[in-house]
């Protein structure tokens, strides 16, 4: 069995259905109910659900041979996995955000809430920005409104969490979208399968 790490959620249901469409279906996961692993003898795979920011745990540890991961978790923690193919689903972008009209003077330390403190950290890094990171956990964008931070370093995808909470995009960072990934003894071992499912998802993307 080629043991697969699926996000579990919206994106991960998303590429079920592409996963499924390139011949790896497994019809047990479509019932709906409460179980987190699931197998298809036929097609020689099991998938488990998985929280998506601990995708690449399971991988990184060999738990799963490949996953789907975000690439702001690939920047963020920076697994030791191979990325093989950008899955064009899952897109958005990762921004600095503030209120509207806010300008940095750079009259002192930037206070910046994220809940990505490395990219946040070597984006302002490469501009010499002094900054201040504070480390949360969700709801980002309370952080400038409370005066907890100046700005916030954050996913945006469709922006209306940031518009309906009065922020607004000040600078890109990054873009983000959904990445296949494989432990790297698994695909030194398990080359064939794992490039021929790698291939056959790159068709379905096309
Ligand atoms: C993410 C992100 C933004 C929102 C962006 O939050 O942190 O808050 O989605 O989406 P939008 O641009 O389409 O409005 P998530 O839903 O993961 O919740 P949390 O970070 O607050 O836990």
């Amino acid at each position: 069995m080629l043991n697969i790490a699926l996000p579990k959620g919206r994106l991960g249901d998303r590429v079920y259905g592409m996963l499924k469409q390139a011949g790896y279906e497994c019809p047990s996961i479509e019932q709906p109910d409460r179980r987190l692993i699931f197998e298809n003898p036929e097609t020689g795979v099991r998938y488990f659900w998985v929280k998506p920011s601990d995708v690449t745990i399971y991988v990184e540890r060999g738990a799963a041979d490949i996953g789907i991961a975000g690439k702001d978790i690939l920047l963020e923690n920076r697994p030791e996995l191979y990325e093989l193919l950008d899955l064009k689903t899952g897109v958005c972008r990762m921004a600095v955000a503030g209120p509207e009209g806010f300008r940095d003077t750079r009259e002192r330390t930037l206070r910046v809430a994220t809940k990505f403190p490395h990219i946040a950290g070597g984006f302002y890094a490469e501009k010499a920005r002094d900054v201040e990171l504070i480390k949360l956990n969700g709801s980002i964008e309370l952080a400038p409104i409370l005066g907890l931070s100046d700005v916030i370093v954050d996913i945006v995808e469709t922006g209306k969490t940031l518009a309906e909470n009065g922020l607004t995009v000040l600078e890109n960072v990054c873009p983000i979208s959904a990445r296949l990934v494989a432990n790297p003894a698994s695909y030194r071992f398990r080359t064939d399968e794992i490039r021929r499912l790698t291939e056959r998802l790159a068709d379905q993307i096309r």
